[in-house]
């Protein structure tokens, strides 16, 4: 039987990992979230101190092994690292580690493996552009840098108090962050030509979720 991809690919902060995770469960489908790979690396190269900028000084990922569980936890050589991922050190440093050509290959070749074995739901910047060009269905979605910034600064409101979080700061990060992948020599984010454009700005996330999981069901059977 033939196996199921869907990309979704888009901007930071547009609320891809929520969406695609729920719309996993949903349809039964495996969860991919590219983004935590990239982040993953970045974590081990932190922590190994190399210059980050140097691609010789990457070998350790040959002898690196990156796993996603079912539960949606992250390990890095068997380290449980679901919640180092996200600091800001690494949210910092992750758009240079993954422009590296070294750092792609080895995750987009580890990504495509995935995608071979079991229907997916693969979130990222490049996953319907290159990752799956040959993906059921592409989603490209996205919302306005404020809408953006709005949600990651209420989010973090849930753990931090309200002094340690500054709303222009994560606006300014977020516009980072979209020129840097953006303007990436190697698979930049960008839309897929035959990807579907989605603006999640005035929805909520069931909403999108509806309507993502009604185009999936429309051009694929299950
Ligand atoms: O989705 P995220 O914010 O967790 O992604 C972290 C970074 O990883 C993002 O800034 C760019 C990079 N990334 C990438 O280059 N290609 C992907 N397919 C996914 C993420």
């Amino acid at each position: 039987m033939k196996v199921i991809n869907v990309a979704i690919d888009g901007p930071a902060g547009a609320g891809k990992s929520t969406i695609a995770k729920m719309l996993a469960k949903k349809l039964n489908f495996v969860y991919i979230d590219t983004g935590a790979m990239y982040r993953a690396i970045t974590y081990k190269a932190l922590k190994l101190n190399i210059n980050l900028g140097d691609e010789s000084q990457y070998q350790f990922l040959d002898s690196t092994n990156i796993q996603l569980t079912e539960d949606d936890r992250v390990l890095i050589d068997g380290e449980d690292v679901t919640k180092e991922i996200r600091e800001r050190d690494v949210t910092n440093h992750v758009s240079a580690v993954s422009s590296l050509k070294i750092v792609r290959e080895k995750l987009v070749n580890l990504q495509r493996e995935m995608a071979k074995k079991t229907n997916v739901i693969m979130d990222g910047r490049d996953i319907g552009s290159h990752v799956l060009t040959d993906a059921q269905v592409k989603i490209y979605l996205t919302a306005s840098v404020d809408e953006r910034a709005k949600r990651r600064y209420l989010e973090l409101l849930q753990t931090k108090a309200k002094s340690e979080v500054d709303y222009d700061k994560l606006k300014e990060e977020i516009n980072r962050r979209d020129y840097l992948d953006s303007n990436r020599e190697l698979n930049p984010l960008k839309q897929a030509e035959d990807a579907l454009l989605v603006d999640t700005s005035n929805y909520s996330i069931d909403e999108v979720i509806n309507k993502l999981s009604e185009i999936i069901l429309g051009r694929v059977n299950i």
